[in-house]
């Protein structure tokens, strides 16, 4: 371990009761470069697991992990169970998205880029996900804290999987199509608004596709099936529909201004537009018309990719 990390662990051990002010303060100082982590990088991670996920230290309730993001690793939509403070630096571009979660619906406040170097405060019911849009391998440094001091921070972590419309918890990583073994608990009934159900709908399709282009995952599940009902479900007619009305009337309990659910609805549509443009040999030639032509709200496909 470097020098700067294990004065990290150090002083983490004399923490007490830190808020997450501290913990994003305590990352933000930390004379650290991505350098420090290499001996905790995990790019070699397996297809079924969203993105790598490599543990320093663990002790009495708090967690220092590296996690390796590859360009397309994506986490599930999730919280971090137990963890009751704790915060995420990233030494590489990034994307971030915040969620909602009311009333058993799902809603998506904001997605963006997040620079590199920056500090993402969690605060303990944070619902939120991270990804790797871009072309590069990137790192980043998590530390959460005040969780269960034997099962870990972020034992009983919560999943959002809307294309099962079920919350799952775990105490692994945070993955699209979790193993079963690795689900503890389970609580169907939920739903999600359409850009956020299409959009996990889509993440999870783009994970189960380099889950079958993987030789080393041919006994994981009957991934076939999954991407099947994928696929039927974004061409189906009661789809279209659906997109068609919430395009028009925005549904969110009415507490989130009609444009801010457009401009979620529109950064969306362009990203999934992407994503299914590059899976010709999993779909029917054309995008699903509430994604295409001559939609005059239809992504500008040709746009360069800002990431
Ligand atoms: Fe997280």
């Amino acid at each position: 371990m470097s020098p700067r990390l294990e004065q990290v662990v150090r002083e983490l051990t004399h923490w007490r009761e830190p808020s997450v002010a501290d913990a994003a303060e305590c990352l933000r100082g930390l004379p650290l470069s991505a350098e420090d982590l290499l001996a905790w990088t995990d790019f070699e991670h397996p297809s079924w697991h969203s993105y790598g996920r490599r543990m320093i230290h663990e002790a009495a309730g708090v967690e220092l992990v590296v996690m390796s993001w590859l360009p397309g690793d994506r986490s599930a939509i999730h919280d971090h169970g137990a963890a009751q403070w704790g915060a995420v630096r990233v030494f590489g571009p990034l994307e971030h998205a915040v969620f909602r979660w009311r009333a058993g619906r799902l809603s998506t406040i904001e997605r963006g880029p997040v620079a590199a170097d920056a500090v993402i405060p969690v605060a303990h019911g944070l619902v939120h996900q991270m990804g790797n849009p871009g072309r590069h391998p990137v790192l980043s440094l998590h530390l959460y804290g005040g969780g269960d001091a034997h099962a870990g921070a972020t034992a009983g972590a919560r999943i959002w999987d809307l294309h099962r419309g079920e919350v799952q918890r775990t105490d692994g990583g945070v993955f699209f199509g979790l193993d079963e073994r690795q689900i503890i608990e389970r609580e169907g009934g939920l739903e999600g608004d359409f850009p956020t159900t299409l959009r996990n709908t889509v993440d999870l399709l783009l994970r189960l596709v380099r889950i079958r282009a993987d030789p080393a995952a041919r006994s994981w599940g009957a991934v076939d099936d999954q991407i099947e009902s994928i696929v039927r479900w974004l061409y189906a007619d009661e789809t279209h529909a659906r997109a068609q009305r919430e395009l028009a009337e925005p549904v969110d309990g009415g507490e989130l201004a009609r444009e801010h659910l457009r401009g979620i609805w529109a950064g969306e549509r362009v990203a999934v537009a992407r994503a299914l443009a590059g899976l010709a040999d999993v779909l029917p030639p054309d995008l699903p018309g509430y994604l295409g032509w001559p939609d005059p709200t239809r992504p500008d496909l040709t746009r360069p990719d800002p990431t």
